[in-house]
């Protein structure tokens, strides 16, 4: 994706605005079936204002957060992908009608300079082709256009060299996640629509996919920050306390039904966010759409009455996207209950280390 692929074995690296997140699998085949087995993993914070709003600013904290994540976790692999996404992110779906190779690059280019709100010299872009659903004729070709502001991977190319780490793939956030979900979930993948919808910090990436086949993707700017900052403003609190309450610890001063007051208000602000993309995907196009899964992924999604406000909000079954469901992992070494709490973080690292496996 994006320009640079090389198709080794790599470690996922997904570079959030509050916390860097690393896999390395291995792959292997489990009666006769491609399957992984996880190697290494990691995870650190961020300082606050590191990253913000999809750009590195403080270039070294960054760097010195990623040597951690690789060093104290014994990761030798230097080899890594990451993902990028944010409003310098553009996706977009176009159908063209079906044609030879040559003629496709150029249709490309002439859509890309046609649908991206940038100049072309200063974007990098790429595209896929989706699958055609079964009953289409095949008289068109349905492809996901991927454009990317130069600026914005060189900015986090730079950490990564910065790092002494090789960067060999860039992705978007949005695609990992779709990665993720058709390794740990086949058997919604190929028959369901669901959504997946990962809340960080600043960004949470919405994602619709209808029998494999990705309908909507969307990077909103909603995410933990926002609480957290909400919560500090309107308790008049610190931020640290204000990231206490967030995580369900106590701080003193606080009454339960002040805390329970505002969280209300932030979540019910961002239902109705998602709400809104939601309708989009379901008003488009002439067949009647209906979402039948949701998937939570990202630290916010570990919010307790989060799942519960999905549910009751749009009466679909709401779940936490699991991204070792599938994965092998050797008991000894990882502790189950770790995994527990930290998987709802890894879906995007988890699609990043398993992308380049398939290569
Ligand atoms: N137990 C918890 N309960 C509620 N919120 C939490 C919990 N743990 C972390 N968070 C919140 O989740 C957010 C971090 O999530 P995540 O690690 O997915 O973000 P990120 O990938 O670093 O950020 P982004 O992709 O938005 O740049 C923070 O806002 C944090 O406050
Ligand atoms: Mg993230």
């Amino acid at each position: 994706m994006l320009g640079i692929s090389r198709g080794k074995d790599l470690i996922g690296l997904d570079i959030g605005s509050y916390s860097i997140k690393a896999v390395e699998l291995r792959s292997k085949k489990k009666d006769g079936e491609d399957a992984y087995e996880l190697k290494k993993i990691g995870y650190e914070l961020l300082p606050h204002d590191a990253i913000v709003e999809g750009t590195v600013i403080d270039s070294a904290a960054v760097v010195e957060t990623i040597k951690m994540v690789f060093d104290e976790n014994k990761i030798a692999n230097k080899n890594v992908a990451i993902s990028i996404s944010g409003n310098s992110v553009i996706i977009k779906k176009i159908s063209l009608p079906a044609m030879e190779p040559e003629e496709l690059a150029e249709s490309i280019i002439w859509e890309a300079k046609h649908n991206i709100p940038y100049p072309f010299e200063e974007t990098n872009v790429d595209y896929a082709i989706l699958t055609p659903p079964d009953n289409a004729e095949g008289k068109h070709l349905d492809i996901l256009l991927v454009a990317a502001k130069k600026d914005k991977i060189a900015n986090y190319s730079n950490v990564i060299h910065q790092s002494r780490k090789n960067l060999e793939s860039i992705e978007v956030d949005v695609f990992a996640l779709q990665n993720a979900m058709e390794v740990n979930y086949p058997e919604i993948i190929h028959d369901k629509t669901f959504a997946i919808v990962n809340l960080g910090a600043n960004i949470t990436n919405v994602i619709i996919i209808e029998k494999a086949v990705p309908q909507l993707f969307r990077d909103l700017s909603l995410g933990g920050s926002f609480f957290t900052e909400n919560l500090s403003k309107d308790l008049n609190i610190s931020f640290d306390d204000a990231e206490k309450l967030l995580k369900g610890l106590p701080v003193q001063n606080v009454q339960p039904e002040q805390l329970q007051t505002v969280l209300n208000m932030n979540i019910q602000n961002l239902m109705e966010e998602i709400e809104k993309t939601f309708s989009f995907y379901e008003a488009g196009e002439q067949s009647e759409k209906k979402i039948e899964f949701i998937f939570l992924s990202g630290g916010l999604s570990k919010l307790k009455e989060l799942q519960i406000s999905f549910e009751q909000k749009f009466n679909i079954k709401t779940e936490s996207l699991n991204p070792f469901r599938k994965i092998d992992f050797d008991e000894k070494k990882f502790d189950s209950i770790y995994f527990e709490e930290m998987a709802p973080l890894f879906g995007v690292a988890m699609g990043l280390a398993t992308r380049k496996m398939d290569k």
